[in-house]
């Protein structure tokens, strides 16, 4: 082995029962370099990486770190030759200082001398360039503060291989920039990290050599330097695939949805929506990015009648919407589906089969007759269209995959012919070809006249897709842009709350 070599994956192999999460997943990470882990969802990027850190033992293959063979049965062995995971879900203990996060878990946090500790702490935070307030409380923390802290957290436990697993899937724009950079010092002070992520235009920025996962097979390792998204998308989806995020134009100028001053104050007192003014034109794609708990949520569910706001006003067609509840709101065109993160805890029933779960979208526009055999109908035509994969309509849905979940609740939103669609995180975790799918899809509502408020999470392809994106943060509209005369940065400082106002609101 080189010496350029810190750590080697050899036919690494971890089996859930009959299905291979890792199938002899061949890496080697070098000294001094960011190697970017790219993959679809459910490609293996994190099972590898939980038995790099020990969290999960092999089931065959192994880890060579700096020429000695590991054999991890717990995070502790993974952290003492010099691993340190960053994970997605953060591990720290918010009642508790920055400073009592990173000592604790230390075997003899009891013994340690603290004011020795805290210099030693001190040093690594100037040698890195890191900021951050050692004093303050976890609960107060940022997204941005928290990954640093669990940063310094590992390299205060000596870690020379640092794993990132989709730590920009939290970050706002700028908070990403900054934790680029802050990778950028740890690789100059010797440090090796491997870089997890979906998303090519970061991946391409930020690592030195990439190793593409599909399907738990690791596919082929290449320098960043020497290849392009064009060849990455086709070595992660398996077949080479041209897909482009298009904006159709935008035909229609009759404006169709008006919201008022809306205000919403939640059980807990707390200001939820504050004032939130905007218009939707017909045909009009209409995007809503926010850090999340910005008031997305809240704001599509008082639309569709979920919700009861405390003043202000929803229009829709002339009509006023705001005291009706959502079964009439429905039954006015507009629908609502949102996709929460573990896909089945809103809208769908993971016991009953797809019929049945369309007819709970139905039942009581049909009175107490239940049509069910045309319901059937509509099924197969929804499995059809959007090619949803199940063995049959009448399995219980529970067993179906999350992207063909997803592409049924949005099926069932669309039979209902909308005037007005409201979808929240419609790709979240989807592979590419069903992402592209349902860009199509909403592209062709748009072309009926469909009005649709999108909220997202990935700028980059909110501004390639929708007409105008308006940004929440904190409960109020910081600002609504067109996507051609808007940039990444921009929507970002708005995300942070700083006002934009190019004259194109409401
Ligand atoms: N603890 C587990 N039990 C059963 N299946 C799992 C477990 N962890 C992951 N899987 C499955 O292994 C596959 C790879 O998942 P994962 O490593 O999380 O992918 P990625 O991080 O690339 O999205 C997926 O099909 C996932 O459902
Ligand atoms: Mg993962």
């Amino acid at each position: 082995m080189s010496n350029q070599v810190l750590i080697e994956i050899n036919d690494l192999t971890k089996v859930f029962g009959n299905l291979i999460a890792n199938n002899k997943v061949n890496i080697t990470i070098n000294k001094h370099e960011i190697h970017a882990l790219l993959g679809e969802n459910g490609a293996g990027k994190s099972t590898l990486m939980n038995m790099l850190s020990g969290l999960y033992s092999p089931d065959g293959g192994s880890i060579i770190f700096e020429g000695k063979h590991c054999n991890f049965t717990a995070p502790k062995d993974s952290i003492s030759v010099g691993i340190g995971m960053i994970h997605q879900h953060f591990k720290l203990i918010e009642r508790l200082t920055a400073f009592e996060n990173i000592i604790l878990g230390n075997i003899k946090s009891i013994l340690l001398n603290k004011k020795i500790e805290m210099n030693k702490i001190k040093q690594l935070i100037d040698k890195f360039q890191l900021t951050i307030d050692l004093n303050k409380y976890v609960a107060d923390m940022s997204i941005g503060e928290k990954q640093i802290l669990e940063i310094i957290k590992v390299l205060y436990r000596g870690a020379k291989l640092l794993i990132l697993d989709e730590p920009t899937a939290v970050l706002t724009p700028q908070e990403t920039k900054r934790l680029f950079e802050i990778m950028r010092h740890l690789k100059e002070f010797g440090c090796s990290l491997i870089f997890i992520s979906h998303k090519l235009n970061e991946v391409m920025e930020i690592s030195d050599r990439i190793t593409v996962l599909r399907k738990g097979s690791s596919i082929q390792t290449l320098d960043t330097i020497s290849t392009t998204p064009q060849e990455l998308t086709n070595l992660m989806v398996g077949v080479p695939v041209t897909f482009n995020i298009i904006r159709t134009l935008q035909k229609y100028d009759e404006k169709v949805l008006h919201v008022n001053n809306l205000c919403y104050i939640s059980e807990e007192g707390v200001e939820v929506l504050k004032g939130i003014n905007f218009s939707i034109k017909k045909g009009e794609i209409l995007g809503l990015a926010g850090i999340a708990g910005s008031g997305q949520k809240e704001l599509c569910e008082a639309i569709a009648g979920i919700l009861k706001v405390n003043s202000g006003k929803i229009v829709f067609k002339d009509e006023d919407l705001t005291q009706l509840n959502a079964r009439d709101i429905i039954n006015r065109g507009v629908s609502l589906s949102f996709i929460p993160e573990d896909r089945l805890g809103m809208g769908l029933v993971a016991n009953l089969d797809i019929v049945e779960n369309i007819l709970l979208k139905h039942y009581n526009k049909q009175g107490f007759i239940i049509n069910r055999k045309s319901v059937t109908k509509r099924a197969e035509k929804i499995i059809q269209t959007l090619d949803i994969k199940t063995a049959s309509i009448h399995h219980p849905i529970k067993n179906m995959s999350g992207g063909n979940i997803q592409k049924l609740l949005l099926g069932r939103e669309l039979d209902i012919n909308p005037e007005l669609l409201i979808t929240a995180y419609a790709v979240r975790g989807l592979d590419i070809q069903t992402t592209f799918k349902i860009y199509d899809l909403l592209n062709e509502q748009k072309a009926r006249g469909v009005s649709i408020l999108y909220v997202a999470e990935d700028i980059d392809a909110m501004l390639d897709f929708c007409d105008r994106i308006m940004v929440m943060c904190n409960g109020e509209v910081t600002g609504i842009v067109d996507s051609n005369k808007t940039n990444k940065n921009k929507i970002g400082l708005m995300m942070m709350g700083r006002s934009v106002n190019n004259g194109s609101n409401s």
